[in-house]
């Protein structure tokens, strides 16, 4: 399975959808730069939703909040006291180390010296460092934030003064967090600066448990329906009281089987009235509780691509949903030396590009063209052909079965639209 993980690491480099960041100067260690393919997957994954969880909701507005926050926010909200991971270094490689993974995932061995001895535990705060203005000292410091939700927290009574939402009611937002993880790793699984979708849904106490299984619900419709993930490729798991956040009262997370094991995807808590009460909102009366559905955009676009990579005889297809897919059609004159060809396909192309992502191919045979695009995912091929020219139809070749019909060029794309 390992082997799986490679693969598809290899494939995003080959065809653009990651890079390892900073390349050219040997790399930064776990960060990892979007291509021109990953970054339309990733920007496909936030609109489907934020049209979903926003857009189509009555209850959800949203707002875009500043990474750099006063550092009091992370006073009051627990960040700079509580968000932290148990450090050990290795006496004999001196590898820096989580504690805890140590113990769960190595049988405390160190993973790259198979060294048994450590330094005893310290708690290490996860939240990037900066400097405010030009001086380089305490009073400036300020942090990068871990989460996108203190945004909305504190933004609590500015939303609901101008949107005049009655709870229950949400605020949506999507953005960077950074983390100074320990043991970052496994491709963009565990990365130092990534994207969170986030929703803080206020409602009245006593409705929590109701709200908590309603958003349960959604999530698993998001992960299916939306993104077309397999049912048995996740499950949901209850956070054992020892595991959860200093302001949460209960806790799932959904966890996807990666080739490198099952583990979190996305979480829901139940945070009660910790942070709103914790910031001292100046709330006539009554401090309205808060469902957490939070959703990492990275960690979304690798288990879309675990579970879209096919290896089918000759061909590796990504079986993305058409709604993902960076290309959702790629167009292809039969022949590149035939001028006449080459021209009814551009205005064929043109006629795409105004409403969809649209590929060009007119190097090698049409076969090589196909095996590109299933590689990348794009759900359909159009030649262009002799044929054309006579009576305006296409050959439509479908990624996923591979069968080929002709089409005529009018309804072409009436049927893509059809797709998505
Ligand atoms: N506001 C709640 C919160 O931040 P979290 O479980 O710490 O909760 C939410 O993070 C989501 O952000 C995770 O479920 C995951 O999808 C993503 N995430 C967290 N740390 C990450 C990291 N180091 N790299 C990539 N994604 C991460």
């Amino acid at each position: 399975m390992e082997d799986k993980m490679q693969k598809i690491i290899s494939l995003c480099k080959r065809r653009g959808f990651v890079f390892p960041g900073s390349e050219i100067y040997g790399g930064l260690a776990n960060t990892w730069d979007y291509g021109s393919l990953g970054v339309e997957l990733s920007n496909n994954i936030k609109q489907l939703w934020w049209k979903r969880f926003v857009k189509d909701r009555e209850d959800v507005v949203g707002i875009s909040s500043a990474i750099l926050m006063n550092p009091k926010v992370w006073e009051a909200s627990g960040h700079l006291k509580g968000f932290s991971d148990p450090l050990v270094e290795c006496k004999k490689c001196h590898s820096r180390l989580r504690a805890d993974h140590l113990r769960e995932n190595y049988d405390n061995k160190c993973p790259n010296c198979k060294g048994e001895e450590f330094t005893d535990e310290k708690q290490f705060n996860l939240m990037f460092k900066t400097f405010l203005g030009p001086v380089d000292d305490e009073k400036s410091v300020v942090y990068l934030r871990p989460e996108t939700a203190q945004g909305m927290f504190v933004n609590f009574k500015n939303v609901q003064q101008t949107s005049r939402k009655k709870l229950p009611f949400g605020i949506a937002q999507i953005g960077k967090a950074f983390r100074n993880e320990i043991t970052p790793g496994n491709f963009i699984f565990r990365i130092l600066e990534f994207e969170q979708m986030e929703i803080e849904y206020f409602i009245e106490e006593d409705s929590w448990q109701s709200v908590f299984e309603m958003w349960q619900a959604e999530m698993q419709k998001w992960l299916v329906e939306a993104l077309g993930i397999k049912k048995e490729n996740f499950v949901i798991r209850e956070h054992e009281k020892s595991e959860l956040s200093h302001y949460s009262k209960r806790t799932v997370d959904f966890e996807y089987n990666y080739p490198f094991g099952q583990k979190e995807l996305y979480g829901l808590a139940y945070r009660t009235n910790f942070d709103l009460t914790a910031h001292k909102l100046d709330l006539d009366g009554y401090i309205p509780h808060v469902i957490e559905p939070t959703f990492g955009v990275d960690r979304t676009i690798l288990a879309v691509l675990c579970d879209a990579y096919r290896e089918e005889g000759e061909r590796v297809v990504l079986k993305l949903k058409p709604t993902l897919a960076p290309y959702k059609v790629a167009v292809f004159p039969l022949l590149a030396n035939k001028p006449e060809l080459v021209k009814k396909a551009r205005e064929v192309f043109n006629l795409l590009k105004n409403d969809f992502m649209t590929a060009w191919d007119d190097r090698g045979n049409i076969g090589k063209r196909y095996f590109s695009q299933d590689e990348i995912g794009t759900p359909y091929c159009l030649t262009i052909d002799f044929d054309t020219l006579q009576d305006n139809t296409i050959t439509l070749r479908d990624r996923d079965t591979a069968k080929q019909e002709r089409i005529s060029i009018s309804v072409v794309v009436d049927f893509v639209k059809q797709k998505l």
